[in-house]
């Protein structure tokens, strides 16, 4: 297997390798919705962040390899502390993760002492280690209004998620300023001009988009259950990462779907591409860490998440 020459591969061995490595190495391969089309074929599962979170608490294989990005990987490895857990890309990394410090954190949580914090799932593993509950975008909402009225909420680290169930649950979260560059860049006026070309679609956008984008959507929801509402609806506007709209025109060709913008690419997902992923099987490249006390804290948090769905 090392000295494959592995530019001399098509899809088609690759694929065949993948499915050999799979059986040979008890390995389950776990893709997010955003990961190219190429990729998914490879997975033995392919969902949002909540799905893949339920998928990885149960399953028995040896081994598993995660593609899409780092955060997504540590939470598979906290889920599975004692199985192999491999990325697809060694720096496939989320921005939005990183733009605050678990001391960020810690300091808020100075400030506000009795706040539960709840933690989106696009987070390191240090930032969920210091919250009280993870939360992904299927069920932010339900778990912010699980918590009673009368205690203050620090919702971290997305202030757009955090901006949408606060509006949604009519309460006031403690936030940062935190945000996904693929999602904010998406304007009201932009959203305005599509509603325009394209009258008779269902607008349907991620959470992570602006409030103002978001209030101006017909459903708000995570990249699953936009799935979920393309298997009923026939025009659609995807507003989300691009992948979701090509796995959807792949599996749904006869709708008629349309990326709210062309731009909403994420640099990291697509940093996975086949050969990386078969590669980083083969050679069990890229193993997820995480330290010992930080991954029981940040898996309580998660636990607690797994309770909401
Ligand atoms: P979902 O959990 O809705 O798939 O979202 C993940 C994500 O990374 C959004 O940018």
């Amino acid at each position: 297997m090392l000295n494959i020459d592995w530019n001399s591969l098509s899809n088609d061995d690759l694929y065949t390798i993948a499915e050999n490595l799979k059986k040979e190495k008890n390995c389950f391969i776990l893709a997010h919705n955003y990961q190219n089309m190429e990729v998914q074929k490879i997975a033995d599962y392919v969902g949002d962040s909540l799905q893949m979170a339920i998928v990885a608490s149960k399953t028995d294989a040896k081994m598993i390899l995660l593609c899409g990005i780092k955060i997504m990987a540590e939470t598979t490895k906290i889920l599975n502390p004692d199985k192999k857990v491999l990325m697809s890309h060694f720096d496939a990394d989320c921005p939005l993760a990183n733009m605050k410090t678990p001391d960020d954190l810690r300091a808020l949580r100075k400030k506000y002492p009795d706040a539960e914090v709840v933690c989106y799932v696009n987070s390191p593993a240090a930032l969920k280690a210091e919250s009280t509950i993870t939360c992904t975008s299927s069920n932010a909402e339900k778990i912010i209004s699980s918590i009673p009225e009368d205690k203050q909420i620090i919702f971290v680290p997305d202030k757009n998620i955090g901006a949408w169930v606060a509006y949604k649950n009519n309460r006031e979260l403690i936030m940062f300023d935190s945000y996904c560059y693929v999602h904010e860049q998406i304007t009201l006026e932009e959203t305005m001009m599509m509603r325009e070309e394209f009258p008779d679609y269902s607008l349907i956008v991620h959470p992570e988009c602006s409030l103002d984008v978001c209030k101006e959507a017909d459903l708000v929801c995570s990249t699953g259950q936009m799935i979920d509402f393309v298997k009923k609806n026939d025009r659609v506007i995807i507003g989300t990462e691009i992948g979701l709209y090509d796995q959807l025109k792949y599996h749904y060709p006869e709708k008629h779907l349309v990326p709210l913008n062309l731009k909403m690419v994420c640099k990291n997902m697509k940093k996975t591409n086949l050969q990386g992923a078969v590669r980083a099987l083969a050679e069990e490249k890229y193993e997820i860490t995480v330290p010992e006390i930080m991954k029981q804290k940040a898996k309580k948090s998660l636990d607690r998440m797994l309770l909401f769905i």
